[in-house]
């Protein structure tokens, strides 16, 4: 069969990326343009900012791209862009971008969900292997997804609340730590040890996670200790969260590893460039005796490889956009046929 190159876009929240991906899992070219410097000066992701940033960078990034790959756009075999979800105005200047590539090359336009991208980031040499298990933990998802074949997606459970990774952001932010929030509370958790007492989880039988009342436990005591004058051991408390945070994943994961007998996990989103997420979740696995995979972490954290992984299967199938195509900030998963 002809090798297929995918040209693939991802502006969804503060990284304006492209690769250039063959087969769905080789890459060919690669370019991540983070705008984290500028948004960590207002604590946070500023949506105005952000969709400036991407309007200025992206012609800039899509030559990057070429250059570095083997490719030119003449070669390329399609054009896949994240359409949903994410901030709106961000997904708009990818969406349009990647429209007007496909219009003027005359190429295929595939539509990617931001988060089914980064399952597919445990395509990026490597397989996947079903049925399987998907623990997504991102800024925006924490879900478990069991999936029997591409693209049949079946949600066992998602957070009742927060994502977790929203959650690091914000004990980061109390802590004074810088954004991105998540790998400054790792950090820091390394030089403490977990002496802060956290609440105790609802232990029901679902499949669904809860981080809400953790992350308030945090915030109210720092700011309780605050008002009595108290010192903080910050790295204890990063820790102590980290702890707790990671266990609630960690019971959800055992007990569908227990009830489904599937062998295969994989383990996908930002939150899983976490070296401790990735330690933990191993040792659950390991008891059952399941394979886990991970993406190197350049394809956790937000990246265009992972969205051309994503549309490989969909160009297979032959499921192409029409330049109708809209951006969504939510939508839920899409089962293809
Ligand atoms: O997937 P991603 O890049 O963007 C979204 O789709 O949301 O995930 C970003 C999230 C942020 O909340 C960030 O703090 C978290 O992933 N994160 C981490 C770590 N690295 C990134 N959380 C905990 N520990 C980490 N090492
Ligand atoms: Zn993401």
């Amino acid at each position: 069969m002809k090798d297929v190159y995918i040209l693939a876009i991802e502006t969804s929240c503060d990284e304006t990326s492209m690769a250039i991906v063959k087969n769905g899992h080789e890459i060919d070219s690669f370019t991540v343009l983070t705008q984290m410097d500028t948004h960590a000066q207002f604590g946070g992701v500023v949506p105005e900012i952000a969709s400036r940033m991407h309007t200025e960078n992206i012609t800039m990034v899509l030559e990057e791209t070429l250059k570095k790959g083997s490719r030119t756009m003449e070669q390329i075999d399609a054009i896949a862009v994240t359409y949903a979800p994410g901030l709106l105005g961000s997904l708009l200047v990818g969406v349009e971008f990647a429209k007007t590539l496909a219009l003027v090359y005359k190429k295929p336009l595939i539509a990617v969900h931001h988060t089914i991208g980064h399952i597919y980031a445990n395509n990026i040499n490597n397989e996947l292997k079903f049925p399987l298990l998907a623990l997504a933990v991102s800024g925006g998802h924490t879900d478990l997804i069991k999936m029997e074949q591409d693209y049949k997606f079946e949600i066992l459970g998602s957070t009742l609340d927060d994502a977790i990774g929203e959650c690091f952001d914000k004990v980061a932010r109390v802590l004074d730590l810088k954004y991105p929030g998540g790998p400054n509370v790792e950090k820091l958790a390394l030089e403490g040890n977990p002496t802060y007492s956290m609440p105790k989880p609802v232990n029901d039988n679902t499949y669904n996670f809860s981080f809400s009342g953790l992350k308030s436990a945090v915030i109210n005591l720092v700011h309780n200790e605050r008002q009595r004058g108290n010192e903080i051991r910050k790295s204890d408390l990063a820790c102590s969260f980290q702890v707790s945070a990671i266990d609630e994943l960690k019971r959800k994961v055992e007990l569908a590893l227990q009830n489904t007998k599937i062998k295969s996990l994989i383990i996908a989103g930002g939150v899983a460039s976490s070296s401790y997420l990735r330690e933990e979740i191993t040792k659950v696995a390991q008891k059952y005796d399941v394979e886990v995979n991970v993406p190197e972490k350049k394809y956790c954290t937000d990246n265009a490889a992972m969205i051309g992984a994503a549309a490989y299967p969909l160009y297979l199938q032959q499921k192409f956009a029409g330049f109708d195509l809209n951006a969504l900030s939510q939508t839920p998963f899409i089962n293809e046929e």
